[in-house]
Order: C-alpha cells, then sequence, then structure tokens
C-alpha cells in the first residue's frame, strides 16, 4: 500500500510523530514549509506565530511536488493554532483539492484542540477520513510512548482501509 504523511510543525512535536509513524508503517514523508524564513528566537518566533493566526491566514507555502493519486493513503498531521489546523493548511488546502481519497488526521497540542476534528472533516469533505486522534505535547510527555501510540494507531488506519 502506497501511503504519505504530509505535515506542518512549528516547534516539533508534529514533526516528531510524522517522522515516527513514516517510519513505523513505511510511508513517505513531506513536510510544508513557509516560504517567508520564520524567526528563530523564543519570544519573537511565538509572536510571529501568533501573528500568523489572526493576520495571515493564507501564507505562502513552498511547493510540494507529489503526486497525490499516488498514494491509497494520506496522513495529515498539524499542530492545533488557535483551536484548528496551523495556516500552512489553509494554503494547501485551498490549492490542493482531494476528492474520495482515504485519509487519516493527528494533531499534536497543549491541551485544547477545540473543534479541529470538525474542521478537518469539514476541509476534506468528500474524502474517507478513516479517524483522526491528538496528543499533547508529545516532545514534552513521554516522547517515546507517543512515537508509539502514533504508529499503532496509524496501524490500525491502514488495516481499518482494505
Ligand atoms: C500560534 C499558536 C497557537 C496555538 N494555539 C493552541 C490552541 O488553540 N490550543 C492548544 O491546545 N495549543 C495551542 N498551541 C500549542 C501547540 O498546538 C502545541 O505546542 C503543539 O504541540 C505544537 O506542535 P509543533 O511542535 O508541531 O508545532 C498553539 C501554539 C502556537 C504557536
Amino acid at each position: 500500500m502506497n501511503t504519505l504523511v504530509l505535515y506542518y510543525s512549528f516547534t516539533g512535536n508534529t514533526r516528531l510523530l510524522a517522522e515516527g509513524i513514516a517510519a513505523g508503517v513505511d510511508a513517505d514523508i513531506c513536510e510544508l514549509r513557509n516560504v517567508k524564513q520564520v524567526p528563530k528566537g523564543g519570544m519573537s518566533k511565538i509572536f510571529w506565530a501568533g501573528r500568523e493566526v489572526f493576520m495571515n491566514k493564507f501564507p505562502e507555502i513552498e511547493d510540494v511536488d507529489i503526486d497525490f493519486d499516488e498514494y491509497d493513503v494520506i496522513f495529515i498531521g498539524t499542530p492545533v493554532w488557535a483551536f484548528t489546523y496551523a495556516p500552512p493548511f489553509n494554503t494547501f488546502f485551498k490549492r490542493n483539492k482531494f476528492d474520495n481519497k482515504k485519509m487519516a488526521f493527528f494533531c499534536c497540542h497543549g491541551g485544547r484542540k477545540g473543534k479541529i476534528f470538525d474542521k478537518i472533516k469539514e476541509v476534506l469533505s468528500g474524502n474517507i477520513i478513516l479517524g483522526c486522534v491528538d496528543f499533547v505535547e508529545p516532545c514534552r510527555n513521554d516522547s517515546q510512548k507517543c512515537v508509539e501510540g502514533s504508529v499503532e494507531w496509524a496501524k490500525e488506519m491502514l488495516d481499518s482501509s482494505t
């Protein structure tokens, strides 16, 4: 089965799980990246991200050179920003339309995921959402267990897709 893990990560939590899932289920992996350089410093980085949420709903992202038709299942991973997926996915979903595609969704957050699952189901309506899962700050909370949990979940998703 051809599987892709597509993710965005600002501070590494979603990346940790995306890389774990890709290795665990032998999937290709692709990271969405901002075109504009993100500040590196602690506070300026957080200030930049907050501004992105409220002022820049459709940030420029690097082109993704992928033929999504080649994949049987696509995993999508994002941090929760203001109770929904991070703005680079606004741009991505505007550019890329999916139909009748098997997809599964994972996110990382600080404890308040809001209605992100409803929002992802809405933006991906017309597709087959195999399942959704969330993790609280995996880089800080038992990383190993989170990675193992995400891989187990991903395997269940793939099993359910056949
Ligand atoms: C701009 C911004 C907005 C955020 N909004 C939320 C939120 O609404 N709810 C929440 O629980 N965590 C929120 N967080 C925390 C992140 O979702 C959390 O730290 C996540 O693990 C980050 O994933 P990443 O390391 O892959 O970027 C926010 C973080 C940032 C920078």
